[in-house]
């Protein structure tokens, strides 16, 4: 996992006034919004006795511990100890950690790290999110794998055809040779341009856009360094575009938040049938990168084995460790999705 990065953590309209526990790079956050409409973020835990704050409530922008009521601002202070006599100073320790926040493209963003505000990396620019000609759809998905994993299945090229042989990827032949590709970088990321042949077989919504006399499908992908994955697919008439945060829960789980954006079918009463398609697609993908071991990707590359359709989990894994060489991993040993080591089922929820 890496520090010093943005991390789109959940949807901004799952951010009320009501707090609420995050989970992610092995810590507990509590995120709520003040009067004022401000996402706060804290670490979930008192320094009192270690009760999750995220169980309190919120009072003049202010956070309550469930437990004895200390109040903290939204700068992580402790400003009010209700059983102290009011001649009792605060404690100089009696204060969380608070966290930059950011809200853009439909999430709330925490800074994980310690970077000075003008040295981080930027939130990387999405323009499909203010493109009023996309209808987008929001969904996630829980997975029992490290994000690395999850990450690359979904910039890889060569496993369409394979897995998804349920659902988009049954439109190609089952042995897709995938053109030689040139990687491009660009700042904290990579993209790829691939010209799909031969998709003649369209299923699913795909009947409705691809038309089997222009057999060609484009796909561009892209990741953003430390989680984010963009598919973006032109069909003869019209464009599909996939983006995935990856939210490392922990080492062995993740929690994938998506928007799935539509030129085509715009109109949400066809909602549905991309959620259930969508669903599928996400259970095919699960399945794989559930199997896959070690849990992380390794940190030596010659550990696995590559070949030229894997360019861009190349450039991906070679990007991600010159930031690891850097010092900006953590190795977080809390395993707080499954503590008594029961694997979690891989489970879709829709967002409305
Ligand atoms: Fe939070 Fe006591 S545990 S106030
Ligand atoms: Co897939």
């Amino acid at each position: 996992m890496l520090k010093n990065f943005w991390y789109a953590c959940e949807f901004s309209s799952a951010v009320i006034s009501k707090p609420k526990q995050i989970q992610m790079l092995g810590e507990r956050f509590a995120l709520y919004r003040n009067p004022q409409g401000r996402v706060v973020a804290l670490k979930d835990q008192c320094p009192h006795r270690g009760a999750a704050l995220s169980l309190g409530w919120v009072e003049d922008g202010c956070l309550r511990c469930p437990y004895h009521a200390w109040k903290f601002e939204a700068d992580g202070t402790c400003s009010h100890i209700p059983a102290n006599q009011p001649s009792v100073p605060i404690p100089r320790r009696a204060r969380v950690d608070a966290y930059a926040v950011q809200e853009k493209y439909g999430f709330v963003w925490i800074f994980y790290g310690d970077l000075p505000e003008a040295a981080r990396p930027p939130i990387p620019a999405l323009p499909e999110f203010d493109d009023p000609g996309l209808h987008p759809i929001y969904y996630e998905t829980k997975v029992n794998a490290h994000y690395t994993r999850t990450l690359e299945n979904a910039i890889d090229f060569a496993h369409i055809s394979v897995v998804h042989t349920g659902t988009f990827g049954n439109g190609f032949d089952r042995e897709q040779t995938i053109e030689e590709y040139d990687v491009s970088e660009e700042a904290w990321g990579g993209n790829a341009n691939i010209l799909f042949q031969q998709y003649t077989k369209p299923k699913g919504f795909l009947k409705y856009v691809v038309r089997p006399s222009s057999s060609q499908v484009r796909a561009k992908i892209s990741f953003y360094l430390p989680n984010i994955n963009k598919l973006e697919v032109s069909f003869a008439s019209g464009r599909l575009i996939n983006f995935g945060t990856h939210i490392p829960i922990d080492e062995k789980t993740t929690l994938i938040k998506r928007v799935q954006f539509r030129s085509f079918l715009t109109t949400p009463m066809a909602d549905p049938l991309f959620y259930r398609t969508n669903a599928k697609v996400s259970r095919e993908d699960s399945v794989v990168a559930e199997s896959e071991y070690p849990y992380a990707i390794p940190h030596n590359l010659a550990d696995e084995v590559h070949v030229p359709s894997d360019a861009l989990s190349l450039a991906y894994r070679k990007m991600r460790h010159r930031y690891l060489a850097m010092g900006w991993g953590i190795d977080s040993q809390n395993q707080l999705a499954h503590p008594n080591g029961h694997s979690i089922e891989s489970s879709l929820t829709l967002i409305n």
